[in-house]
């Protein structure tokens, strides 16, 4: 006993020792996009209900350790959180706040306004009386709940066509093309606490970017409040767009707008199409899914210097940068795993199936050296 009480402080301090080395090897072992990129932007994810929810703990310790904020993947959809005219669900957003409350995250939340994934009440809403109710209550119910609790929303999302015109969306043929300034009018009078943003994919690009800054013009000249504009990012290994995308965050900013990539992942699969419209789907057929039983070395090169590039070019305008969001975790839990063809083996992110770091990641870290 005495001999115990004797060398117990000892002990206690080798323990604390080796926990505390143990601690370094492994922070060591794997850096923190949050904390390598503290001083040039925030870095994000998408989460799913399962990550929400905790499913997995290995996802569940990288989420925590790598990331500062996060965009619901779903379930802040109004298919989700809204799907009956009078019924709001609000028990999983509610969730997603909790749980990145206690894990220091701030929440990008993810849409008010969008035509996909809409309940299936609004698009039987008859009179334009009756959709203008929908519109208001939808936005100020959910903005208002969620002000102060989330950091931003992405008030509308892709509202415009490939060559900058308006998209024929429900929105338009029921509300006419203002209905993008009613949607900021009326997400700031609910939620004065949260920055606002105009979200699309492509918007990089020459003709959908004029369209972009036109809308958006238009949203300032009438005297409403929009913070931000997202570029989502979902682009095409050997493809970058890294001219237009520079010109973009040039133009947009000096809109004074914060600029951001809100969804990224670039996509080494076969695709006929460029962007991320979700109604656009393909055939699925062998050839179609060639690294079923692992991606090739010399793609995984190409993904990580395309990554590289990417992130130099981030850096390079860091000061108008305010936030990179990947659009998930890892690999396995992809979207484009299902999309635009379904059940096929992606390696879109920086993680892979088992939630290790590939060389994307370290190419990217390698950047701040
Ligand atoms: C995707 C989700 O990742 C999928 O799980 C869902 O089935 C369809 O929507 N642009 C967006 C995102 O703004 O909301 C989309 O997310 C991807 C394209």
């Amino acid at each position: 006993m005495i001999y115990y009480k004797k060398y117990m402080p000892c002990a206690l301090f080798l323990m604390l020792l080796t926990a505390s080395v143990g601690q370094l090897t492994a922070q060591e072992k794997l850096p923190c996009l949050k904390k390598v990129f503290k001083k040039d932007f925030t870095i994000g994810t998408a989460l799913n209900t399962a990550q929400i929810e905790e499913r997995d703990p290995k996802a569940a310790a990288l989420i925590a350790e790598q990331f500062n904020t996060a965009t619901p993947e779903n379930i802040m959809k109004a298919e989700i959180i809204h799907p009956k005219w009078d019924t709001y669900n609000f028990e999983l957003a509610d969730k997603m706040v909790a749980y990145c409350k206690k894990n220091n995250i701030a929440v990008n939340a993810h849409t008010l306004i969008w035509h996909s994934q809409l309940p299936r009440f609004a698009y039987g809403i008859q009179s334009v009386d009756s959709f203008k109710t929908f519109f208001t209550n939808h936005i100020s119910t959910i903005a208002a709940r969620y002000d102060g609790k989330v950091f931003s929303w992405d008030v509308v999302n892709e509202a415009l066509n490939e060559d900058g015109t308006m998209r024929n969306s429900v929105f338009l043929k029921k509300l006419g093309d203002s209905f993008v300034t009613s949607a900021f009018r009326i997400a700031a009078a609910a939620a004065p606490n949260t920055e606002l943003y105009y979200n699309d994919y492509n918007n990089e690009q020459p003709k959908k970017r004029a369209g972009c800054i036109a809308l958006i013009k238009k949203i300032q000249e009438a005297g409403v409040r929009i913070d931000g504009v997202g570029i989502q990012g979902h682009w095409h290994l050997g493809k970058l767009p890294l001219k237009d995308i520079e010109e973009s965050i040039e133009q947009y900013a000096a809109m004074g707008l914060k600029v951001m990539f809100t969804e990224l992942d670039i996509e080494v699969l076969k695709r006929d199409f460029e962007g991320a419209d979700v109604s656009q789907r393909m055939k699925s057929d062998p050839t179609m899914d060639p690294y079923k039983n692992g991606l090739p070395d010399s793609i995984q090169e190409k993904l990580a210097a395309d990554y590289e590039a990417l992130f130099a070019l981030f850096l390079k305008h860091r000061d108008k940068i305010e936030r990179v969001t990947f659009w998930g975790v890892d690999d396995g839990q992809s979207w484009l795993n299902g999309w635009p063809v379904p059940g096929r083996t992606n390696y879109p992110l920086l993680f892979d199936r088992e939630f290790k770091a590939k060389p994307a990641f370290y190419k990217v870290i390698a950047l701040k050296k």
